[in-house]
């Protein structure tokens, strides 16, 4: 059989990238262009500014990504783009762009959810076996999603407030640290303790969902009380709490999904997945688990990439995916 070639592009949030993906397991490429400079004075992604950027960045990461892989446009079999969810104008970028190439190059197009991007990247250190669990968590999203098969995503739970990067990158601006707060909080909390009570949202207790916003108060509670009262609270004890409450309910919540499901596979995926005390504390927890294996993917695979949107999308389209050239950006896709 011929190999499969697959040109990907995401572009849903601060990051311009393209990837070419061989057999859907195989990096020939991966190009990132991060934007997080010009976001950083802002303490945020400012919408406007990363369409600019990706504007300006897309045809340069696409063509360094073919170069990269030594490939030209005819040996590519099909374009995969990031469809949504995410910012609207970033996503238009990457979508107009790839139907434009697609168009020009006689190529098919595959529409690919960026959280099925996310998942998949697991897929390029081992291959899948099903049913699997995956914990999602990134800066949108923390989501615990089973699969029976490939491109079948059931979400059994998910934050009904803030993600969890969310949650970190609320707490980092409380604590006057720069933006994105994710890895500053993780640094910080090694070198705490968790000498701070601070709450664990559990929710009712056959619930897989995750709430976040609870926990973020009382942190901005607790720093405003001390303040009051004339007292400090050193920043990495608050950050070693912090990061215990959200680990320790992530991994106890994934860890009952396993079980009940009987999954053969658990993956992490998204942004806050390059979170040392959470991977520590799931390789503790799955470690004598010999029944289930833990996949815990590097940390350029964790945050945004095209490589992952080449994983999934290789899938979607040996299944059969095709999007037309009326596909359009789509910020609020479901799973
Ligand atoms: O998946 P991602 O790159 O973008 C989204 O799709 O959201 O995730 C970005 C999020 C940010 O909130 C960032 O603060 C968080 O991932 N993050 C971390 C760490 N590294 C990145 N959170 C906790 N610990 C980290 N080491
Ligand atoms: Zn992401």
């Amino acid at each position: 059989k011929k190999e499969q070639l697959i040109l990907a592009i995401e572009t849903s949030c601060d990051e311009t990238a393209a990837a070419v993906i061989k057999d859907g397991r195989e990096i020939l490429s991966n190009v990132v262009a991060s934007q997080i400079e010009s976001h950083k004075r802002f303490g945020g992604v400012v919408p406007e500014i990363a369409s600019r950027h990706h504007v300006e960045a897309i045809t340069v990461v696409v063509e360094e990504a073919l170069e990269q892989a030594g490939q030209t446009w005819e040996a590519i079999d099909a374009v995969a783009v990031t469809e949504g969810p995410g910012l609207v104008g970033a996503l238009l970028i990457g979508v107009n762009a790839a139907k434009a190439m697609a168009f020009a190059h006689g190529k098919p197009l595959v529409n690919v959810h960026h959280i099925a991007g996310h998942i998949y990247a697991n897929r390029i250190l081992t291959e899948f076996q099903f049913p699997l669990l995956a914990l999602v968590v990134s800066g949108g999203h923390t989501e615990l999603v089973l699969m029976r098969e490939h491109g079948s995503f059931e979400v059994i739970g998910e934050t009904r407030d803030d993600a969890a990067g969310e949650a970190y990158d609320k707490v980092a601006r409380t604590l006057k640290l720069p933006y994105p707060g994710g890895p500053h909080i993780d640094r910080l909390a090694h070198e705490g303790k968790p000498t701070v009570k601070l709450p664990r949202a559990w929710l009712e207790e056959d619930s897989y969902d995750f709430s976040f916003s609870g926990l973020k108060s009382a942190v901005i509670n607790t720093l405003h009380n001390a303040s009051q009262k004339g007292e400090t609270i050193a920043p990495e004890d608050l950050a070693c709490s912090f990061q215990e409450s959200v680990i320790d309910v992530l991994v106890t919540k994934t860890l009952k999904a396993a079980e009940q499901f009987g999954v053969k596979q658990v993956l992490l995926a998204g942004g806050v997945a390059a979170n040392k005390g959470l991977r520590a504390r799931l390789e503790e927890a799955f470690g004598e688990k010999k029944d289930i294996e833990l996949i815990i993917p590097p940390l350029y695979l964790c945050t945004d990439n095209a490589v992952m949107i080449g994983a999934a999308g290789s899938i979607a389209f040996e299944q059969g995916r095709r999007a037309g050239m009326n596909l359009n950006a789509n910020p609020g896709l479901d799973l």
